[in-house]
Formats: C-alpha cells, structure tokens, sequence
C-alpha cells in the first residue's frame, strides 16, 4: 500500500524514473548503502543484462557492474562480440546489502522481499526501454524478471517467455565464475559463460 516515503507511480521517461529511484525508501537497503545504483545504458537498447544487486565498488561508484564481476562481463560480451555501449545494464535489487566485517564489507543476498520490492523499478525500467530480449545473469534476477524461482544452473542457455512477451535469456552470474577456486575448472566455466553470451549475441 502507498505510504509517504514511496516515490510517486508516474515517471515519464527513463530519466525521470532514475531519478525517482535515487529516494528510494521501498525497504530498508538504502539505509547503510552509498546510493541507488540504478541501471545504465541506451534507453532503445534490444537487450537488457539484469544482475543481483551492486557491489562495493558499484555502490561507490553509482554504477552497475564496474568491480571484478562487472571485468568479467566486460571481457567475456567483448569475445563474443557484444558491444557493452548497446546494452541496457542494471540489477535485480539497486542497494548494496552487505555485513560490515573489519574495513570490507561483505556482500550479502538480497531476501525474496527486497528482490519484490525492487521489482518495481526493474518492470519500469523495462517498461521504458522495451527490449526484444532480457538476460538474466543468476538466480536472482531470474526469480525478479520471473516472479519465480528457477534452477539456472540447469536452465542456463534456454529462454523462458514471460506471460507479457518478453524473452528471458537465463544464465549464471559472473561472480560466480569468481568464486571457483581451482583454476581450471573456472576457466571451464568461463568457457560456457562464453558459449551463453554468444547465443545472445546471435539473438540480438
Ligand atoms: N554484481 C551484480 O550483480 N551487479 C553489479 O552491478 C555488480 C556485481
């Protein structure tokens, strides 16, 4: 239900919009984050990349997917030929949620409420831009685009339809090619990373 603090439902373009969602107040992420990190790119971009949530060098820098998991994205559309400047690129849930622990802060999993409660600003966004085909990079923001839970690990390369027409491209989250530890095994997973974004490359 509407309360005060909700920014008001009537955007008029992107811009505005993004600027509606720098007050966001619809759970409690925006109390120790830096600010909103609201998505980036074109707004006639065809393909929209939705992430989790930004990390500590995207909340610092107010924009999405510029720390490590946003060097593999970079690296990996780049070898598949997918020019980043065309891309619409934001997340699931636009506050970093993290646990303070000595001088880093550790990320932590946005919670089914706060993924529903960013909804708002991602249908918006989606609204506005009108792509031919949306990717969700991990679970996170498949449950957001979704509005359901799916094994993206046994999904990943496959595209589910969205009762309004929207393609959803599923595949897995660059930071989790990052947290495998043994080298070749991360390559190999890098390798399919690959494979998925040359599929959207053929979509596009
Ligand atoms: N991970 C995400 O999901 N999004 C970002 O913007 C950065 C890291």
């Amino acid at each position: 239900s509407a309360s005060p603090e909700e920014p008001p439902d009537n955007a008029k373009s992107l811009g505005e919009l993004r600027r509606q969602a720098e007050g966001c107040r619809r759970c409690p992420l925006w109390q120790d984050a830096t600010q909103t990190v609201f998505g980036e790119g074109p707004e006639n971009a065809r393909i929209v990349f939705v992430g989790e949530q930004p990390g500590d060098q995207e909340d610092i820098a107010g924009k999405p997917f510029v720390g490590p998991a946003g060097k593999v994205f970079d690296e990996v559309i780049e070898e598949a030929g997918i020019e980043r400047q065309k891309l619409y690129v934001t997340n699931a849930v636009k506050h970093f949620k993290f646990e303070p622990r000595g001088k880093r802060r550790i990320h932590q999993k946005p919670n089914a409420g706060e993924v529903k409660a960013c909804r708002w600003w991602l249908d918006q966004e989606l609204g506005f831009i009108k792509p031919d085909l949306a990717v969700a990079m991990g679970a996170t923001a498949a449950q957001s685009l979704l509005g359901k839970a799916v094994p993206v690990t046994k999904m990943r390369g496959t595209i589910v339809t969205r009762d309004d027409g929207l393609p959803i491209f599923l595949t897995i989250h660059p930071s989790f090619i990052l947290r495998i530890r043994e080298a070749a095994e991360a390559q190999a997973e890098r390798e399919r990373f690959l494979a998925d974004m040359r599929q959207v490359k053929q979509l596009a």
